[in-house]
């Protein structure tokens, strides 16, 4: 029988028979007999692996943090390879690159997530396409599945993985749409609790499962037992999270685009928790960021509770403006939400 997403999130990974525990243990072991478990996992990991498997149709490989899950996806490349990756896109995959160029292991192009022929070009050239969708800070929408058929076309077919923190799987499935690996911050939206640090890579591909496993037993970027049960934990409720945020977003996201004070609201066609708005200024951002009351400032995302950061205050987003901020909706009530963005609007709320 095949079940929905929703479905799958409550039943992956528990454990089966008839007096088995409703959850599996948190397994705080370095070894079980002979299995050590930096080479072997652990029960613990082994479920959230499954479940995270069955949402994204691909073996799940867990990593102590989103970007070791990265990193074992760079870790597949020769040395020389080339790596296009989007010029908005998370900072520390940028940073890796970077770095990996420094010391001349790694070549890098940076194409504009909006500059689609750009992408089909790269897809018959590089070795590695790194797609994000929709991209941290900015929310660009890439066409996952013109990029991936382009890259299947190619005489020299790129690996194509896609970064899809945003999105979860609930949004979009980028195996489905040909990608050949996706990668997950779970310490975003998958945890949702703001509780912990880990990273999942999920693949269709046996050759490139087996490369993740080898990569993080040789990286030692192994899941904390604690972490990865409470990413477990987080799982079962992802689906109902997600259309909770997605529902709230949506209503501000139409409120922002009324509204006179807010330039250039960007909130992706598929859904999902992250708005992206900006302030005139750098010093009107600020000042907004000061004056919530119920909203944290504070960076991360994809927590119950919201967050909102400017992010061109980090130098890694400069490229951003000034005045941009990003908005990580969470559970609370709608309304309640809007009246502090509105007082810290510096509105009658
Ligand atoms: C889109 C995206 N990818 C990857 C990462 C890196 O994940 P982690 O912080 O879990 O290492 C982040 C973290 O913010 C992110 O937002």
């Amino acid at each position: 029988m095949s079940h929905s997403a929703r479905t799958k999130a409550i039943t992956g990974g528990r454990p089966s028979g008839e007096h088995a525990p409703a959850n599996v243990p948190i397994v705080p072991a370095s070894h079980l007999g002979l299995e050590y478990a930096r080479e072997d996992g652990t029960e613990t990991w082994r479920a959230l692996e499954a479940v995270i498997g069955e949402l994204e149709g691909g073996e799940a490989t867990a990593f102590a943090s989103g970007m070791g899950a990265v990193s074992a996806v760079f870790d597949l490349l020769p040395a020389g390879a080339e790596v296009a990756v989007p010029t908005d896109s998370y900072a520390g995959m940028r940073d890796l690159l970077q770095h990996a160029e420094a010391k001349g292991r790694l070549r890098g192009r940076r194409l504009d997530p909006a500059d689609s022929q750009a992408w089909l070009t790269a897809a018959a050239e590089v070795d590695l396409l790194w797609l994000e969708s929709p991209t941290n800070p900015s929310l660009y929408e890439i066409a996952i599945d013109a990029i991936t058929a382009a890259a299947a076309a190619s005489d020299k077919p790129p690996i194509v993985a896609v970064d899809n923190t945003f999105a979860t799987p609930l949004g979009q499935q980028p195996l489905a749409l040909g990608a050949d690996v996706v990668m997950h911050s779970a310490t975003k939206l998958i945890g949702g609790h703001s509780d912990l640090l880990l990273g999942i890579t999920v693949t269709a591909n046996e050759g490139l499962a087996k490369a993740m496993r080898d990569s993080r037993m040789r990286s030692g970027a192994t899941p904390g037992a604690l972490e990865a049960w409470l990413a477990l934990r987080g799982v079962r409720t992802l689906p109902v999270r997600y259309a909770a945020v997605s529902a709230t977003a949506a209503e501000l996201a139409k409120r922002f685009d009324d509204h006179t004070a807010v330039n250039h609201m960007r909130y992706p066609a598929l859904g999902g928790g992250m708005i992206a708005f900006e302030l005139p200024d750098a010093a009107s951002a600020d000042a907004f960021c000061s004056r919530l009351q119920l909203i944290r400032h504070a960076t991360s995302l994809g927590g119950v509770e919201s967050t909102v950061e400017r992010r061109a205050a980090r130098p890694s987003d400069s490229h951003v403006p000034a005045g941009l901020l990003r908005f990580s909706v969470g559970l609370e009530d709608v309304d309640d939400l809007w009246q502090d963005i509105r007082q810290a609007l510096g509105e009658e709320a």
